[in-house]
């Protein structure tokens, strides 16, 4: 039915709040667009939205705008860890309620926000008649950007999933889906990275350019084609765009949180933490995952892990290989695991025992290798497993080209992928269980409603070291990655020229990855004897540094050459600051001046003149300093190096 407040003609603007940022909506001929700005620069021209629905005429034409509503938004979001404990979540939001002017006459509205670094919308479609039960073909949602745009990508629907290196190209080479967060740089200089939020019972966002060569999602498939069965009200995730003036900038984007609910249950019991664990010695073919004479996972070697960890004042050991179900080649036998059988080796009751006495937190591992139906059939006890061994931390894993269910295979990241770690993340915050999910769907920032989620993979990590990662890969993740959340990298890897993994990095960078790679769940990958009987002054920097800080100050970078940030830790008044280069050297004036008044005493840990990560990787000098808000540090970070300072505030 018309009414007068109808409107067949829309285009209206919404300013963020320090006005940098425009948005505007456009509705013409019956079709809704929006634009982008970042200071007045056209960042995305109008760009079409809707759906195509199986069954349905496609929904976003014949529209008319039934009423919109205006409203600003302004709140300090406190997060339980991560990065920075305040993030602001200030908006202007406009909704916009449209319906079809001709039958089936359906209507949706359009959510739209705009943040004075981002812009992010989404479409709420309520149930109406005879729609309610609905299959999504194709989601519409263009970005129309220049083609000539930079575009640092990783590419989807690959076997290895998430874990690929970064590539620069531009958007006219986006002919195949790409991984979000996109990392964009337009023509006229303003850095962007396309993702989503809060993405739930619905296919990860990819993006490729379509048959107008504009750049449009592509929702992960379902193995039956489809993107997404869902029952309405439904609404997507949130469609975001971050925008900055520099790359650094853009590190500093946090917008992905806010737009997640607040936290779903009480969680006060979730601590972050820092471990070692049964796991490298794998790598590096001194253990074995499967029993045998080289078992990792023996009631012994946990004990000695226990034990080391307690001397090197780390709090977590994780256990890999301890269920039954490893042996042969365990990347084809994943039907085989067992996640509530031990290997005859192994006691989880006297290990777990022996932790409390200890006041170590055993880190429990599930490996699915993607056979979603043996896993589910499991869960249940298997987390009820662990908890009645006080057992709180689990690090799981989905290490396959695709899941399996049912017969079916299905891509990690569709909406079946979506909605079985959903249900992980779920199951484990009623069991007080944190995670830890390698091979995992990408961050949306859900871990603002579930922060039991501490960390997870989602990118190549140093399991790839020994030919397949080269210096400028993390230097990359800041400006990519990151974007999406925290990441387990495994880092403190000490042993660097090892002969079967050879790592492409000097010691003094792999303390940097403790600052520059945030993770809630925080790996020192390497065995314990390196670290205590060939490195224990090294290894100092690691016992220092917080898995939570109060405050990040990203200082400076570039994508995918170095990166250098300061955090300052949640319970103290000391600081941390990482550095990182790619394959060439680096001179570094730091300026102190984010510091407060007062003197620190700073723990340098950086490269020495001679250190290169090919041929000289232990070069390192430590040195103890006092300083003031009023100094510089002059800093050296060696090819393939970085640095690590801890400022302790006297
Ligand atoms: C791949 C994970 O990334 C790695 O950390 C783990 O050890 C193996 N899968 C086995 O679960
Ligand atoms: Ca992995």
């Amino acid at each position: 039915m018309l009414s007068w407040f109808t409107k067949n003609e829309v285009n209206e603007e919404i300013y963020s709040q320090d006005k940098n940022v425009k948005c505007q909506i456009i509705l013409d001929s019956g079709r809704i667009s929006y634009a982008v700005y970042k200071n007045e620069k056209l960042v995305i021209k109008p760009s079409s939205l809707g759906f195509l629905i199986y069954g349905e005429k496609p929904l976003g034409e014949n529209l008319k705008l039934i009423r919109s509503q205006r409203k600003k938004h302004q709140e300090i979001v406190e997060l339980p860890w991560g990065e920075n404990k305040y993030i602001d979540n200030n908006y202007v939001e406009s909704a916009y309620y449209f319906a079809e002017k001709k039958y089936p006459n359906r209507i949706f509205t359009l959510r739209v926000r705009v943040f004075n670094n981002a812009v992010a919308f989404r479409y709420e479609i309520p149930p109406q008649p005879k729609f309610s039960q609905i299959t999504i073909k194709d989601e519409l949602t263009e970005f129309n950007i220049p083609l000539n745009t930079v575009a640092w990508k990783i590419p989807a629907y690959q076997p290895d999933r998430y874990e690929y290196n970064y590539e620069k190209s531009t958007v006219y080479d986006i002919k195949k889906s790409v991984h979000t967060p996109l990392t964009l740089k337009t023509p006229n200089g303003v850095y962007v990275a396309i993702h989503e939020a809060a993405l739930y019972n619905y296919g990860a966002m990819t993006l490729k350019l379509n048959e107008k060569n504009i750049l449009k999602s592509d929702i992960t498939p379902l193995s039956d084609n489809t993107k997404a069965h869902i029952q309405l009200p439904f609404q997507t995730p949130w469609r975001l765009i971050m925008l900055a003036d520099s790359a650094i900038e853009l590190t500093t984007n946090q917008v992905m949180y806010v737009l997640n609910d607040p936290p779903a249950q009480d969680f006060s019991w979730v601590k972050t933490l820092k471990f070692i664990g049964i796991w490298w010695a794998m790598y590096v073919g001194e253990w074995t995952w499967a029993p045998g004479d080289r078992h990792g996972a023996t009631t012994e070697h946990a004990k000695e892990y226990i034990d080391a960890a307690v001397r090197l004042g780390v709090s977590g050991v994780l256990i890999e290989g301890w269920n039954d179900g490893w042996e042969g080649d365990w990347l084809d036998n994943g039907i085989n695991n067992k996640f509530t059988v031990a290997t005859p080796d192994f006691d989880l009751e006297e290990v777990a025992r022996y932790a409390k006495i200890r006041d170590i937190e055993i880190v429990g591992h599930h490996e699915t290798v993607g056979f979603i139906d043996n896993y589910e059939k499991q869960i249940e006890q298997a987390y009820n497993y662990y908890a009645a061994k006080n057992v709180h931390y689990i690090k799981s894993g989905y290490a396959s080209s695709k899941m399996l269910i049912n017969g079916r295979r299905e891509y990690h990241h569709s909406q079946f992928g979506v909605n079985h770690y959903q249900r992980t993340i779920e199951l484990a915050a009623k069991k007080h269980i944190c995670l830890d999910i390698h091979e995992p769907i990408k961050g949306t920032g859900i871990e603002r409603t579930w922060p039991n989620l501490l960390t997870r993979e989602g990118a190549r990590g140093q399991e790839y070291e020994g030919g397949a990662l080269s210096p400028s890969h993390a230097c990359y993740l800041p400006y990519t990655r990151l974007l999406a959340g925290g990441m387990d990298y495994t880092s403190g890897i000490f042993d660097i020229e090892n002969s079967v993994k050879r790592l492409a990095t000097t010691l003094a960078r792999q303390l940097a990855y403790f600052v520059t790679i945030y993770s809630g769940m925080q790996m020192a990958a390497d065995r314990p004897f390196i670290y205590e009987k060939r490195f224990p002054d090294v290894f100092r920097f690691i016992a220092d540094v917080p898995t939570s800080f109060s405050k990040t100050i990203p200082l400076a970078g570039e994508v995918g050459e170095y990166y250098i940030v300061a955090r300052q830790d949640r319970d103290s008044n000391d600081w941390y600051i990482g550095g990182i280069t790619d394959e060439f050297s680096r001179r570094i004036n730091l300026h102190l001046d984010f510091l407060s008044e007062g003197t620190y005493e700073a723990d340098i840990y950086s490269d020495s003149d001679e250190a290169h990560y090919r041929d000289n990787p232990f070069g390192i000098l430590i040195t103890k300093k006092r300083v003031e808000r009023t100094n510089t540090l002059d800093l050296y970070i060696a090819p393939g190096g970085g640095f690590a300072i801890k400022l302790k505030k006297l």
